[in-house]
């Protein structure tokens, strides 16, 4: 019987199940640690960035404007160029529609997929238990804070508490709720680290080699993420939209190298 069976999770009322994982059944982190965000608008696009970069060196990250445009078939065609697939739709509805999200594209055979911590705990516990349906069972993460908000965007949303109060409820609701690990800035790992146990897989987008004028806001390099305890690096328009990505590749692969990683 497995451990989920055994907790006699109540499915009309999924959240209503106690803590459906532990530290020791979480997913390994294992190489490579790039993640590249295919951030397209049509599967040829995408298709011929993933055709530049080798799954050897890097995972590809499918995210809402690619999946819009493509649909699940995107998913096959990656798998079929030996990519495994972060499909990071960020779900966030009541925890019936994001188990059936879940459970979907955990017979997708997806490597890694993301829900709005937001959410609150019985989206989290229903998603948690989805994802167990598959054969494999995918990687579930929290998304925390969107890496593009700082302190005044959290204040005209009407959020009281500060940044790293938010961070710290999220992410420990998170785990509380047996995820596997957050998605959040590098820079915001610090405040975390009592958060999580040493198992726990964390995420982090908002990589740059340079300070740049785009939509990120809480950024840092490469090394730094590492340093920091990143496990996977999510990059995508570094990458994707350099004049030779090989090359910003090789730069990303040095700096996290001289990070320690
Ligand atoms: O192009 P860039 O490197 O900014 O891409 C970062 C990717 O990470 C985007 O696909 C974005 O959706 C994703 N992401 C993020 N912040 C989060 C979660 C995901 O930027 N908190």
């Amino acid at each position: 019987m497995s451990e989920l069976q055994a907790l006699d999770l109540d499915q009309t009322h999924p959240g209503r199940g106690r803590r459906v994982t532990s530290g020791k059944d979480r997913p390994r982190v294992r190489d490579p640690r790039i993640v590249i965000a295919l951030d397209f608008p049509s599967a040829d696009e995408a298709l011929a960035m993933a055709m530049r970069i080798d799954p050897a060196r890097c995972r590809v990250k499918v995210g809402m404007e690619l999946f819009t445009a493509t649909g699940p078939a995107i998913l096959e065609n990656l798998h079929r160029l030996g990519f495994e697939v972060f499909l990071d739709l960020k779900f966030h509805d009541i925890p019936s529609a994001v188990a059936g999200a879940c459970r979907t594209a955990a017979a997708h055979g997806v490597w890694m997929l993301t829900v709005h911590a937001g959410g609150g705990r019985r989206m989290l516990e229903a998603a948690r238990a989805a994802a167990e349906d598959g054969d494999r069972r995918p990687i579930v993460i929290a998304v925390t804070v969107l890496t593009s908000l700082e302190g005044s965007d959290l204040i005209e949303i009407g959020a009281a508490a500060a940044l790293s109060d938010r961070l710290r409820s999220l992410a420990r609701l998170s785990h509380d709720c047996g995820l596997d690990g957050i998605v959040c800035s590098a820079a915001d790992l610090g405040l975390l680290s009592r958060v999580f146990d040493a198992g726990a897989i964390r995420v982090t987008p908002g990589i740059r080699l340079t300070s740049g004028a785009d939509d990120q806001r809480r950024v840092t390099t490469p090394g730094d993420a590492v340093r920091a305890g990143a496990d996977y690096l999510v990059i995508g328009r570094p990458v994707t939209r350099a004049p030779d990505p090989i090359v910003v590749l090789d730069m990303i692969e040095r700096d996290i190298a001289a990070g320690g990683g």
